[in-house]
């Protein structure tokens, strides 16, 4: 298949194309949806044969045996991130979100900090305070265009109440993929502040040519108070079938998220058990290669078009599709240059006020889409920003 192939994913009950002129007054007839993070691309063969396996023999009953599951699991981590899972170690939630939920009711209480390194990916902060817990927020610092930890400053900020802290790595919506020195000064100021660290991963597959990430896993002195958070579903375009893996190598922990689980009567989706043990195939590792040639290519033609909007600068992305942009240089206040983009240039992005402080002055776009939309996005842009020129 081609990622250049456009496929209308109208009336298909997507959120992104279905759901924006409810949120955004943006007619999805003349709109161009680069809010939500899932990508215009059909998935791997392979899952697309696993699904139509299941429905030729058209019976769904619950899953059990989930061996070659497991498996595929350890796999790909082994393969693709140099990390050893042990499959008793793999709990499957329903998504990362829900990994998230879990995470804060099985190892805080309510009235807890639980600390975040902002802006970041806006569901930890919904999910922290409908729990009844507070959100700490530690504000990364902004050098030369991209985010950098302070733990200097957040050092001084922790009032004891912290219990748990949650790193977004690969960073969305900065790009970033943090350096094994960065996650290890992160181990140390969580246990210098007694914090679970929970790992939020999701991203982690999609590097462009030349990056490396490291595992969280697989820094030192971190195994005892650390949650791993993965998932098939960002890399693979299969967010739909709401189905992540919460990994916890330490007894106690496990035995904790073990007993959440139960007491939710959490149990999985068969849909995205097939699918996840598909994905995580040599033809799923082949596919994402390609996906990533690919996004680097509407990476490119992004931050070139951007930069050529006085006042916008795009974050250089590390990792993820997608890319985070600075309006501040424009002087406009955030209603102004939003009004630009979506009633103006008819493009739909996620505001940056919902990934929490310092985020005001930016918009999310997501550019995993076919290069000709990624064209269009930045000559729409251009226009409407024409008179800065
Ligand atoms: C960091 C991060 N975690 C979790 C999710 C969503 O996870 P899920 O769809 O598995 O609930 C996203 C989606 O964009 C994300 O960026």
């Amino acid at each position: 298949m081609s990622f250049d192939t456009p496929i209308n994913r109208l009336g298909t009950h997507c959120v992104k194309w279905d759901m924006m002129q409810a949120f955004y007054g943006v007619s999805p007839d003349e709109g161009l949806a680069m809010w939500v993070a899932d990508m215009e691309f059909a998935p791997p063969a392979a899952v697309q044969a696993a699904l139509e396996k299941m429905t030729a023999h058209g019976i769904y009953g619950y899953f059990g045996d989930d061996r070659a599951y497991l498996d595929a699991i350890c796999w790909w981590m082994a393969t693709r991130h140099g990390w050893t899972v042990d499959p008793s170690h793999i709990f499957t939630t329903h998504g990362l979100v829900n990994g998230t939920g879990l995470c804060v009711d099985a190892f805080t209480q309510p009235g807890d900090g639980v600390v975040l390194m902002t802006p970041v990916y806006h569901a930890f902060a919904r999910t922290i305070r409908a729990a009844g817990r507070e959100v700490v927020e530690c504000p990364l610092a902004l050098r030369d265009g991209r985010y950098e930890m302070d733990f200097a400053a957040w050092d001084a900020q922790m009032t004891g109440r912290e219990t748990m802290l949650i790193l977004c790595s690969p960073h969305n919506p900065g790009g970033r993929v943090w350096t094994s020195a960065e996650l290890q000064a992160t181990a140390e100021f969580c246990r210098r502040h007694d914090l679970i660290l929970v790992s939020d991963e999701i991203h982690h597959d999609l590097l462009y040519p030349g990056q490396s990430h490291t595992v969280m896993a697989n820094i030192d002195g971190i195994g005892d108070r650390l949650v791993m958070m993965t998932a098939a579903t960002k890399t693979f375009n299969i967010a739909g079938s709401h189905t992540g893996n919460v990994i916890i190598a330490d007894a106690g922990l496990r035995k904790r998220f073990a007993d959440r689980m139960m007491a939710l009567g959490i149990s999985p989706n068969s849909f995205g058990m097939h699918m996840v043990t598909a994905a995580y195939s040599p033809e799923g590792a082949a596919w994402v290669d390609d996906l990533m040639r690919y996004l680097d290519g509407n990476r490119r033609l992004f931050d070139d078009g951007i930069a050529g909007i006085p006042g916008l600068h795009s974050m250089p992305l590390e990792a993820t599709y997608l890319s985070w942009v600075d309006f501040s240089g424009t002087g406009m206040a955030p209603a102004e240059f939003i009004a630009r983009v979506e009633t103006g240039a008819k493009v739909v992005a996620n505001h940056g006020a919902t990934f929490g402080s310092g985020g005001e002055s930016f918009l999310r776009f997501n550019i995993a889409a076919p290069r000709s939309q990624v064209r269009d996005a930045v000559e729409r842009l251009q226009k409407a920003f024409a008179d800065l020129q």
